[in-house]
């Protein structure tokens, strides 16, 4: 990583990222992607982010999905969009990288889920105002855009009342997470004036609580929930930026639940 910087509170940073990121995820679907993809399209229950985190343990959806207008932001290979679709919600993804699209449209083919997919940025939606129930995000624009761009964005496109779902890395991962390897116990960089974390190959972001807290108010939202995810014992698998045993000490993801007041 070569700096922690400050985005821009009034989301008129530059658009580096955005073209760094295409580039990373368009290898990175080609890579690996796929297999994860297929797996996730068959599970029967939602399962969130790197723990798995079953959607039963934590109740981050709606009850009632069934009709619900939702836009998956940065919807990657697309199973989120895919669970809420079987649910009957009425999902439309839009994400970056036309080879994490390609994988999504053949998921579809296969699991014979169809629905709306579209190449773009989550920071500049090609939507109307207010036609969306719900936005959600794991690990998507929630991470990879701009939070001064993507949450004024989600802002825009719900209806009032609408939910907005959204799983990032926590704020301690940040500190913690060095260039290479896994998440230390010592803080390896200071927290005020963070939030965006250029690796160099990939850009990513991750706004501390209380900025996050205010950035959420100030485009309309009320928070509702911030759960802070622990990994099991034993966990299902071991990551190369961070380990289960670290994870079961401190938070390495979060979701935060929100919602437009109506
Ligand atoms: C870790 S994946 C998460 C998506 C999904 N949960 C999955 O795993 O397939 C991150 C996704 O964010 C997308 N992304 C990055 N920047 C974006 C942007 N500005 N707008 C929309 N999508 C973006 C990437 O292309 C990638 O598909």
């Amino acid at each position: 990583m070569t700096a922690l910087e400050s985005t821009r509170e009034d989301g008129t940073g530059s658009d580096h990222h955005t073209e760094v990121n295409r580039r990373y995820w368009d290898e990175q679907a080609a890579a690996s992607h796929g297999p994860l993809a297929h797996a996730q399209w068959a599970a029967a229950e939602p399962r969130w982010g790197l723990w798995a985190t079953p959607e039963s343990s934590v109740g981050v959806l709606p009850g009632d999905l069934a009709g619900m207008r939702a836009i998956e932001l940065g919807c990657g290979t697309a199973y989120v969009s895919a669970w809420l679709a079987r649910a009957g919600a009425r999902p439309f993804g839009i994400d970056l990288s036309r080879r994490q699209l390609d994988t999504a449209r053949a998921m579809q083919a296969e699991f014979g889920i169809d629905f709306p997919l579209v190449l773009g940025t989550a920071e500049r939606l090609p939507c109307r105002d207010g036609v969306f129930d719900l936005a959600i995000s794991e690990f998507g624009a929630s991470l990879w855009c701009d939070p001064h761009r993507w949450i004024p964005e989600a802002a825009r496109v719900l209806a009032p009342g609408g939910g907005l779902v959204f799983m990032r890395y926590s704020p301690l991962f940040a500190l913690c997470v060095p260039p290479e390897g896994q998440a230390s116990s010592a803080l390896l960089r200071g927290q005020f004036g963070t939030g965006r974390l250029d690796w160099g190959r990939r850009v990513e972001f991750v706004l501390p609580h209380g900025r996050m807290l205010r950035l959420l108010r100030t485009h309309g939202f009320v928070v509702d929930d911030l759960i802070e995810i622990q990994a099991p014992r034993p966990a299902h698998r071991e990551y190369g930026e961070v380990s289960a045993a670290w994870a079961h000490q401190w938070p390495s993801e979060e979701i935060w639940t929100a919602r437009l007041a109506g």
